[in-house]
């Protein structure tokens, strides 16, 4: 009956999981989706801490777990309310970490479990013997504990150093042959992993098992294998190989490494979920890997550029600033009262919001803007660069905060197709994503990226503080084009401002 119950609560876990993460795809039903899945794991949690019997009895050490939980839900609760918008990649590469670090924990533990059930000792007259229970022992379950556990590890290491690159703490770090360096740590790690799965298994089979003792120096001598420092060497070595992983990576790619890191916490996770024989803990980490790898494939895709060259190319950040373009020339500014003129009088106004404008938390006021417009008689749609921002669906997410309709956001293909018959383009904060050099430049650090052609629209309008280049580090040619105008300042203030001059026409 209690199994039973448990087997239902874990049902409820997965197909929530499923269900919620579904309803993440869209922002009408993101919210829902994220509590629905939420409540369906605090089912499967609370089953398992009351539910489950191992030998008949039920867990122990409710005061450990409880305070774990109470600290760890406080913790959670204030820091997700906390933070900025604009730092959340740094708070998923955070809360992957402890993700990784917790499939390490459970490989530790499930090894030490793996060691002592494998040893049965026996009185046989005065003296204890030694048995070794064989099955205890196989090859996919010594590969699972150690591929949860490096996999962990490495994602638990690597998403650190990606939160400290990302808060600024922790500076880009490369140096000659690294990438030897890290291939030939790659191999060792692997080297490891195959010696424990097949070798350890196979030395132990040879005892002679169940039945028949064996001498206690043989065993010992076995089990050596197993044995601590190498097990915990290779945690040692997995742990290091993350850091020399996302070390040399430049700053622009942090979000890609930190779902490429996410997926593998996702594998970690359904490492620990095939050990356990746990259905939850197994979709949840098959759903995780897949949605994490997905993602990967999507902003490599909307970057156009490969794994590889994010993994080894060093864009962004300090490492491309040295690329920065000699574009120079002169350029023009207009005022706030002729900004508002042009657009009050414009048939169609596209807007495209970039990351200043998350930094500048003026998505409330640029919603007010499009409504103060259209009241004009004026057509507003909002233009979305994929990798707009600094995570994947960043602008949707702040633009869906001030309430902007959906059906207002267009996806880049779209709107490069409705530029042609726009009349001003209102750039607030975007850089990159409308940098033409994407297009026309084979030696830019970009080139090859798909932007926003909003230079096919009849005037553009660019708002951000200075001349001072986006997250590649490249200067804009944009900025320079006689149908562009540079409106300096904070985003907020400006559109502020912009909305009394519209107010007075
Ligand atoms: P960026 O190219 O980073 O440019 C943002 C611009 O906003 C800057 O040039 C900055 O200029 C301006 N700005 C900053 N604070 C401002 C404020 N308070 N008010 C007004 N302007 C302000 O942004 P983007 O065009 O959105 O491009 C995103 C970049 O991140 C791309 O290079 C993309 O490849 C990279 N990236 C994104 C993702 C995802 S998933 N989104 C993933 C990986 C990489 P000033 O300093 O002069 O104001």
């Amino acid at each position: 009956m209690i199994t039973s119950l448990l087997t239902i609560c874990y049902l409820i876990g997965s197909i929530t999981f499923i269900l919620g993460l579904k309803m993440l795809g869209h922002p009408d039903t993101a919210k829902k989706g994220n509590l629905i899945a939420a409540g369906g794991m605090a089912i499967a949690i609370f089953g398992t801490i009351f539910l489950y019997r191992e030998n008949g009895s039920s867990l122990h050490n409710y005061g450990w777990i409880f305070s774990a939980l109470i600290v760890g839900s406080i913790v959670g609760t204030l820091a997700a309310k906390k933070v900025q918008m604009t730092a959340m990649p740094e708070m998923v590469s955070l809360f992957n970490g402890m993700g990784g670090a917790c499939a390490m924990l459970i490989s530790v533990l499930e090894w030490s479990h793996l060691h002592e059930t494998a040893i049965v000792t026996e009185a046989i007259g005065d003296l204890p013997k030694l048995y070794i229970q064989s099955e205890q022992i196989n090859h996919l379950q010594i590969l699972i504990i150690v591929l949860a556990m490096v996999i962990g590890a490495v994602s638990f290491s690597g998403s650190m150093i990606a939160w400290g690159k990302l808060a600024g703490r922790v500076k880009d770090f490369t140096f000659k042959g690294q990438q030897y360096v890290n291939l030939l740590l790659l191999i060792v790690l692997v080297a490891y992993i195959a010696y424990f799965s097949y070798v350890t298994p196979s030395s132990v089979s040879d005892i002679p098992l169940n039945s028949v003792a064996v001498d206690e120096t043989l065993i010992n001598a076995v089990f050596t294998n197993f044995h601590s420092y190498l097990f915990y060497g290779i945690i040692a070595l997995a742990l290091v190989y993350g850091v020399m992983f996302v070390f040399p990576i430049g700053g622009a790619d942090m979000p890609v490494v930190i779902s490429l890191l996410n997926s593998f916490t996702g594998v970690a996770a359904a490492c620990g979920g095939f050990l356990y024989d746990n259905p939850v803990m197994l979709t949840g980490g098959i759903l995780v890997g897949a949605a994490g790898t997905l993602l990967t494939i999507l902003m490599c895709k909307a970057m156009n550029r490969s794994l590889i060259n994010v993994l080894l190319g060093a864009f962004g950040g300090s490492a491309s600033a040295s690329a920065t373009a000699q574009t120079g020339g002169a350029y023009k500014e207009i005022t706030l009262t002729d900004s508002a003129v042009l657009m009050t009088y414009a048939k169609k106004v596209m807007i495209v919001p970039g990351y200043g404008l998350a930094v500048a938390q003026a998505q409330h006021v640029c919603h007010e803007i499009e409504e103060l417009l259209q009241e004009k008689g004026v057509e507003v749609k909002y233009a979305i660069h994929p990798v707009a921002g600094r995570m994947p669906g960043h602008m949707n997410v702040l633009l869906a905060e001030a309430d902007v309709s959906y059906d207002k956001l267009l996806e880049m293909e779209q709107a490069n197709e409705e530029f042609r018959t726009t009349d001003v383009v209102l750039i607030l904060g975007a850089n990159d994503v409308v940098n033409p050099a994407a297009k026309t430049d084979p030696a830019s650090p970009i080139y090859g990226m798909p932007i926003l052609e909003v230079e096919l629209a009849k005037h553009v309008i660019v708002n951000k503080r200075s001349m001072k280049p986006g997250y590649a580090g490249i200067e804009n040619g944009l900025f320079f084009e006689p149908k562009t105008s540079m409106l300096f300042g904070d985003a907020k203030g400006v559109l502020q401002k912009l909305v009394s001059e519209i107010k007075e026409l």
